[in-house]
């Protein structure tokens, strides 16, 4: 997947080394914390989400799934030394002291080749959904540091740029309605129908290798002094 083309197949950016107490947070499938878990078998991880979703059949020994919502009081009896969040832009508004690595996509594209009209289908569907997320309470949208970049579809001829590319293209066919959804249905009041009309423009635009655009992509890791 995305994140680790653009690491080079690591996991972290952090430079932290020994972990004991792991907190995945807003884990959705747990892929990445599983992923952590077996490559640190000294860890205990545990991945928190709000809704339950598929678990899968083989989960590491030292991983452990929870429900929870992170936004309510924190009420670990023991202290995380590291914690993760990857994606979730809008949800959380505060995290707990300690290490942590959050990072994020920023659905606002750029282009640097003036192939993104100012007037697309795109920008009209990237602003809508700042200001939906505006609306629903702060988020990543101000982090000016842009570590990555992931091109929208397969326009560049650069290797790894083009297969990122590629990995952006999938997750978008995969994802837009929900990303959309989430973001216009209860930011913006628009109805189901009306996302559906803005998905279907902004798809074509999406899919147009003759447009540059690519989205910036961050991660910003740190220790946090506790609470
Ligand atoms: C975009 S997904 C990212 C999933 C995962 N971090 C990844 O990178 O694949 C965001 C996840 O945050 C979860 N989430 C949203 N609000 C939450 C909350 N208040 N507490 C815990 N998890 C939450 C959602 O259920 C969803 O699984």
């Amino acid at each position: 997947m995305q994140w680790q083309v653009s690491y080079d197949g690591k996991l972290l950016l952090c430079p932290k080394e020994q972990f004991r107490r792991v907190l995945d947070i807003g884990t959705g499938t747990g892929f990445w914390a599983m992923d952590f878990a077996n490559e640190h078998p000294e860890a205990d991880v545990i991945g928190l989400d709000i809704s339950r979703g598929i678990l899968p059949i083989y989960m590491p020994p030292n991983y452990e799934f929870q429900i929870d919502d992170v936004k309510e009081q924190w009420t670990w009896s023991q202290k995380f030394d590291f914690i993760h969040g990857r994606m979730l832009g809008g949800y959380f508004r505060d995290f707990p002291g300690g290490w942590l690595e959050v990072k994020d996509i920023n659905l606002m594209p750029r282009c640097d080749d003036g192939t993104l009209p100012r007037d697309s289908n795109l920008f009209a569907w990237a602003h809508e959904l700042a200001e939906a997320a505006g609306r629903m309470g702060p988020g990543f949208t101000n982090v000016e540091v842009v570590k990555h970049k992931w091109p929208m579809n397969q326009w560049a001829k650069d290797v790894k740029q083009n297969e990122l590319g590629r990995l952006s293209q999938s997750f978008f066919a995969d994802e837009l309605e929900t990303i959309s959804g989430a973001l216009l249905v209860h930011g913006l009041n628009l109805s189901h129908e009306e996302v559906a009309v803005r998905c279907t423009l902004v798809r074509r635009e999406f899919n147009d290798p003759q447009i540059h655009a690519y989205f910036p992509v961050f991660t910003a890791f740190g220790m946090k002094p506790q609470r």
